[in-house]
C-alpha cells in the first residue's frame, strides 16, 4: 500500500528540529510521498509571528533543501489550510487526505511535546483511526508509556528546540542562529521578522544602566518561568520591556499617563508625590505602541511590576519578583530572595513586596495605596 508521510505545523519559523524530525520520519518510513502542510495562523492570534507568505518562503529555503534530492522529488507542499484562511483541525485535514488518497496509508510525524498533548487535539479517537502516528523524542519531553501505545517512536536524536523558544531568542538577539538553516536566518534578518533586534531598538531608547538591568530581569524571568512551568518566551519579553518607558523624565511621566488616559490607580496623588511610579503603566503602553506587543498577559505583567495590582497572575508575580531580585540589584537581601524564588516563588514575591515597603519607609517616602493593599492581601 502507498505510504504518505504527513508533516504539519506552523513552521513559525521552520528550524533544524523540523528538519531532523522530517528526515528521521522519512528514513524510518521510506514513504512514497511526503506532504508538508503549513497551518493557517489567524493574523491577530500571534502578531509576533510571521505571515503565511514569509513562512512558505522559509519552508522553501530551509526545510525542503534539508531533504536528500530523492525525497525532495516526492515532497509536495499542501496549501489547503493556508488557502482556507481559517484554523483547520488536523482531523479535518486527515479526512480530506483520506478522501483524496483512499488507497494510501497516512503516517503523521510529530515531536514528543506535541504527542504529549495529543489528548487535547480535536477528536483524538478519529485521529487514531485516520493515520498511523510517529513521535520523535525531544530532550526533556520524553513520551510517557501511555502515549506510546499508539505512537511509534522515531529513533533518531532531535535537537532540544521549539519555534516558541526560537522566536524568543530572536526577539532578544540571543543565539537563535545555530537552530536555523543559514538561508532561514538570513531571511529573518532581511525582513526583520520576530522582533529581531528588539534589544538593539530598546538600547537606543533607555539608558545603558537601565538596559543592563532589563537584560538581567529578562534572563531571571525566563529562568523562573522554566522553573515554575510558565511560558519562558513571554517572561523574557515582559522582563526585557518592563522598564521601556522608564527614561521619560519624572516631570513628564504623569503627563504622559494623563494624555494617554492610562489606568494608573490614584493618578492624581501619584503625579503630585511620585510621578515615576507611573512608569510601569507607561512602559506597558510603549511596549504595545512602539514594540508591537499585544499579548494581554505580557502587558499586564509589565504594568504591574512596580505597584502590583488587586489581582495578579502567576506571570505578573514572576515579573514583579524578577525585577526586584535581578542580578544587578545590590541591596543586601537581593541574592537571598533570588535563590528563594527558585524554591518558593510565593515566598520570594512576598519578600519583594516587603522589601519595597521597607525601602519606602526607610526613605520616609509616600507609599502607594496599591502597595499597601498588596501587602495586606499577602497576610495570612
Ligand atoms: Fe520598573
Ligand atoms: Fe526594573
Amino acid at each position: 500500500m502507498r505510504k504518505i508521510l504527513v508533516f504539519g505545523g506552523s513552521f513559525d519559523p521552520p528550524h533544524l528540529g523540523h528538519c531532523a524530525l522530517l528526515l528521521s520520519a522519512a528514513k524510518t518510513l521510506r514513504p512514497d510521498g511526503i506532504l508538508i502542510i503549513p497551518a493557517y495562523r489567524a493574523p491577530l492570534k500571534n502578531p509576533a509571528g510571521a505571515s503565511a507568505a514569509h513562512r512558505l518562503k522559509m519552508i522553501h529555503s530551509g526545510l525542503l533543501p534539508s531533504l536528500p534530492a530523492s525525497w525532495r522529488r516526492i515532497t509536495r507542499l499542501d496549501l489547503s489550510e493556508i488557502n482556507g484562511k481559517r484554523r483547520v483541525y488536523t482531523v479535518e485535514t486527515l479526512r480530506r487526505l483520506k478522501r483524496l488518497h483512499p488507497k494510501a496509508e497516512l503516517h503523521f510525524a510529530v515531536g514528543s511535546d506535541s504527542a504529549a498533548d495529543f489528548h487535547r487535539w480535536r477528536d483524538p479517537e478519529s485521529l487514531k483511526t485516520l493515520s498511523r502516528w510517529w513521535a520523535a523524542n525531544r530532550p526533556g519531553h520524553f513520551l510517557a508509556a501511555r502515549d506510546l501505545t499508539f505512537f511509534k517512536r522515531l529513533r533518531h536524536a532531535m535537537p532540544d528546540i521549539s519555534s516558541t523558544e526560537i522566536r524568543s531568542r530572536l526577539a532578544l538577539g540571543d543565539g537563535a542562529r545555530k537552530y536555523l538553516a543559514p538561508a532561514v536566518h538570513a531571511f529573518i534578518k532581511r525582513h526583520g521578522l520576530y522582533g529581531e533586534n528588539l534589544p538593539d531598538r530598546l538600547k537606543t531608547q533607555i539608558k545603558s544602566r537601565r538596559f543592563k538591568h532589563s537584560l538581567a530581569v529578562a534572563r531571571l524571568a525566563e529562568q523562573l518561568a522554566r522553573r515554575w512551568g510558565l511560558d519562558p518566551a513571554k517572561a523574557r519579553l515582559a522582563g526585557l520591556l518592563h522598564d521601556c518607558g522608564r527614561s521619560i523624565p519624572a516631570p513628564d511621566m504623569a503627563g504622559y499617563a494623563q494624555r494617554r488616559r492610562l489606568a494608573v490607580p490614584f493618578l492624581a496623588a501619584v503625579s503630585r508625590r511620585q510621578p515615576l511610579l507611573c512608569h510601569a503603566y507607561v512602559s506597558a503602553d510603549i511596549a504595545r505602541r512602539r514594540f508591537g506587543v499585544s499579548d494581554p498577559a505580557i502587558l499586564s505583567a509589565i504594568s504591574k511590576h512596580t505597584l502590583g495590582g488587586r489581582s495578579m497572575s502567576a506571570l505578573d508575580r514572576l515579573i514583579y519578583t524578577a525585577d526586584a531580585a535581578s542580578t544587578d540589584r545590590n541591596y543586601p537581601e537581593a541574592k537571598k530572595i533570588r535563590a528563594l524564588a527558585f524554591q518558593d516563588i510565593d515566598a520570594a514575591f512576598r519578600a519583594c513586596v516587603r522589601q519595597k515597603l521597607c525601602h519606602a519607609l526607610s526613605h520616609d517616602a509616600w507609599i502607594h495605596p496599591l502597595t499597601l493593599q498588596l501587602w495586606n492581601s499577602l497576610q495570612k
